[in-house]
């Protein structure tokens, strides 16, 4: 049976705006499921799902595994220390073998760009990229267009800045990708030396000073210093970025409307975002992560085959 967004879902950038919208409709009925007494609907029951996570993860994975029971499939986690990679197998024989137990879907997180379609092209299973390296990290995308929506309604013609590291972030990229298709006007705030090359060529407005960018935008997407993937000096200290590009509640006293606070998280405080603003008024990062449980809870029910009117129905079922 083929889904409505195709076999796999592996980035943003090749899904229409209609696939997008439908993703993010498919995931409203499944909002209610999460606040339930009983958090579970048997709309998965008999499918397998193997979480294979390369690299480490708090939000993610546990938000997907909280998705995958919470529509009663049967899950696996599988990470790298204390599998078979370890001992050299690669992600084709581990994806194979998993197959051979006949699984349904594969959630991959890895270091690796380019690792989730990898293994897509080469399993008969259902891939959904949980982020590949400074690539794509689709549901995230998916989620924090879902919570603006939440709070701006239609998205179409508002503007969203991604502030920080957009150089390393695959994050960076779902988001751009995804805004542009639902309409959105994009803008990216950051040291140079972290935005990649010619990103004026994708449309988006580039601000070199975060004042301005908190005086032109609705929302501010605010990206943490990978600097696990930095092999070079970057920036000249944390204490400096944080002086120069930290979003502050004195800078965002000076906004002209209520600004939207998001970060993906981890958060590193006190460097690309400071406390007050992280857990002040306009924060929506721990909405962010609610609704990352619903988000992919639809994209997990999309690719098995179901529809939006359907998911309307699976709501209806479960105990309360
Ligand atoms: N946002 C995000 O991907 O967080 P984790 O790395 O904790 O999964």
């Amino acid at each position: 049976m083929t889904s409505p967004i195709g076999k796999d879902l592996l980035a943003l950038e090749p899904l229409t705006g209609d696939q997008i919208r439908l993703i993010l409709d498919t995931a409203e009925p499944f909002k209610e499921i999460s606040e339930r007494a009983i958090k579970k609907v048997p709309t998965l029951r008999g499918k397998t799902i193997v979480n294979l996570f390369f690299e480490s993860s708090t939000r993610t994975r546990i938000s997907f595994e909280f998705a995958e029971k919470r529509l009663s499939a049967d899950t696996v986690n599988v990470a790298a220390s204390g599998s078979s990679v370890q001992k050299g197998e690669t992600l084709v024989d581990t994806a194979r073998n998993l197959e051979a137990m006949r699984i349904d879907m594969v959630v991959i997180r890895h270091g690796s760009s380019g690792a989730a379609k990898f293994l897509a092209d080469r399993i008969e299973s259902n891939v959904i990229n949980a982020g590949d390296g400074t690539h794509e990290h689709p549901t995230q995308g998916l989620l924090d267009l879902l919570t603006l929506r939440d709070h701006l309604g239609d998205l179409a013609g508002r503007k969203v800045c991604i502030c920080g590291d957009v150089l390393h972030s695959r994050v960076a990229r779902s988001n751009l990708w995804g805004l542009k298709k639902l309409g959105v006007e994009v803008g990216v705030c950051g040291p140079r030396s972290l935005l990649p090359n010619a990103i004026e060529s994708l449309g988006v407005t580039v601000f070199d000073h975060i004042e301005e960018a908190i005086e032109w935008a609705d929302a501010l997407n605010i990206l943490r210093l990978q600097l696990e993937r930095m092999h070079a000096g970057y920036i000249p200290s944390l204490r400096e970025y944080n002086r120069i590009f930290g979003v502050t509640s004195a800078r965002l006293e000076k906004a002209p409307r209520d600004l939207l606070i998001l970060h993906p998280g981890p958060m590193n405080r006190g460097v690309e975002i400071d406390s007050d603003v992280a857990d002040g008024p306009h924060s929506l990062i721990l909405n962010q992560v609610t609704n990352g449980v619903a988000v992919r809870m639809a994209v997990l029910y999309l690719l098995a085959g179901g529809n939006a009117q359907l998911a309307e129905a699976a709501k209806g079922q479960g105990e309360r």
